[in-house]
């Protein structure tokens, strides 16, 4: 048997042990930034927005809304008056809409809560993909069957390098509800592969 010092020994070992492999798989989860692997991440909405109705439904193309995919690297979500649109006339006593009226009249922005986040040292850019023809649902999974929406791809660097090695595997050719205007003649094209190079993600 061991002895009660050789005991507190073995103890304490056993614990620096568990401590070093706690920093080891915290420095790995901080080093691949957390965000990036939520996987079924859902957050909470304050508007209780649905895509299934709205582009699935009712066929609203995606780009009515996120009105900048096309022409520029960051995605925006639409401002209020783009709700009020429709709202202003349709469901417009709704209280499932009580947030969005507020926000009109006080002329405050609805804070939406983001889904998808890079770190900062990794740069993406949607236009590039987008005029490519590349469809968002190759990113974002169908959208429009989407109750609420969900994050459905880990956005590792491995992850956008399997697509760049090997696009004919994992892009969906743009599809007519994006609302996205491909060029006829990039669609026929076969599909060309993506950077590799460090600078193209990292500047
Ligand atoms: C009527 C307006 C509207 C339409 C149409 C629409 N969206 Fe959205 N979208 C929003 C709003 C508002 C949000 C922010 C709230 C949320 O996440 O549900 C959003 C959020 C998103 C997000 C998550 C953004 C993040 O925070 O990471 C993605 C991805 C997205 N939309 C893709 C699409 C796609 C793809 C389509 C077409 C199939 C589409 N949207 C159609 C209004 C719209
Ligand atoms: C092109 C018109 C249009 C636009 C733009 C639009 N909606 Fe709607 N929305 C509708 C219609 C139509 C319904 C009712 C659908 C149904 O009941 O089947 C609806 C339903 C809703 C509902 C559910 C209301 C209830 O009482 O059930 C919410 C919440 C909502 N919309 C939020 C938004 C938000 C937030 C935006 C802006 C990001 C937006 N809508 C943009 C047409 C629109
Ligand atoms: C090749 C992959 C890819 C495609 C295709 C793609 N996205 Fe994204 N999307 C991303 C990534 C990655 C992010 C996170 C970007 C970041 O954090 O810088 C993102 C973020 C977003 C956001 C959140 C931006 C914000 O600032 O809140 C919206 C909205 C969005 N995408 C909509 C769309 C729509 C609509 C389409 C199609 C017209 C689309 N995306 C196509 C990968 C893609
Ligand atoms: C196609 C885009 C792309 C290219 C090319 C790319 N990276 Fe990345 N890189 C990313 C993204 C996105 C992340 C953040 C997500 C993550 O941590 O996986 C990242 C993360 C990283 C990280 C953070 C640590 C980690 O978790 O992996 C390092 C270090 C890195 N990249 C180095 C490089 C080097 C060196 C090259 C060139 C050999 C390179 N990257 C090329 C997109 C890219
Ligand atoms: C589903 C496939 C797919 C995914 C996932 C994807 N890409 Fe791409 N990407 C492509 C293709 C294909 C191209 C080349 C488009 C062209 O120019 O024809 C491209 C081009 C690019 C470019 C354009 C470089 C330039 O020439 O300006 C950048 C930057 C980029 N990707 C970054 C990323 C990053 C960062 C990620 C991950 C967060 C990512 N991509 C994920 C398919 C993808």
């Amino acid at each position: 048997m061991f002895t009660a010092s050789q005991d507190r020994t073995i103890k304490r070992s056993i614990v620096s042990i568990l401590i070093l492999a706690a920093i080891g798989a915290g420095s790995f989860y901080f080093l691949r930034h957390p965000s990036v692997m939520d996987v079924g991440y859902r957050p909470q909405q304050p508007v209780p927005f649905d895509h299934s109705v709205h582009a699935g439904n009712l066929g609203i193309s995606c780009v009515y809304c996120h009105t900048s995919v096309e022409t520029s690297p960051h995605s925006t979500v639409p401002p209020t008056q783009t709700c009020m649109n429709c709202h202003v006339s349709v469901k417009r006593d709704s209280p499932r809409l009580q947030l969005v009226r507020e926000s009109y009249e006080n002329n405050t922005p609805i804070q939406w809560v983001r889904v998808h986040r890079l770190p900062d040292y990794a740069f993406f850019n949607h236009s590039r993909h987008i005029t490519a023809g590349i469809d968002c649902a190759s990113c974002h999974g169908e959208v429009e069957k989407q109750g609420v929406i969900v994050q459905k791809k880990p956005l590792t660097m491995g992850w956008c390098l399997d697509c760049h090695r090997n696009p004919d595997e994992y892009v969906i050719r743009t599809r007519p509800i994006t609302g996205v205007d491909v060029d006829p003649a990039v669609l026929s094209r076969p599909l060309r592969k993506g950077p590799q190079n460090c600078s193209t993600c990292h500047h």
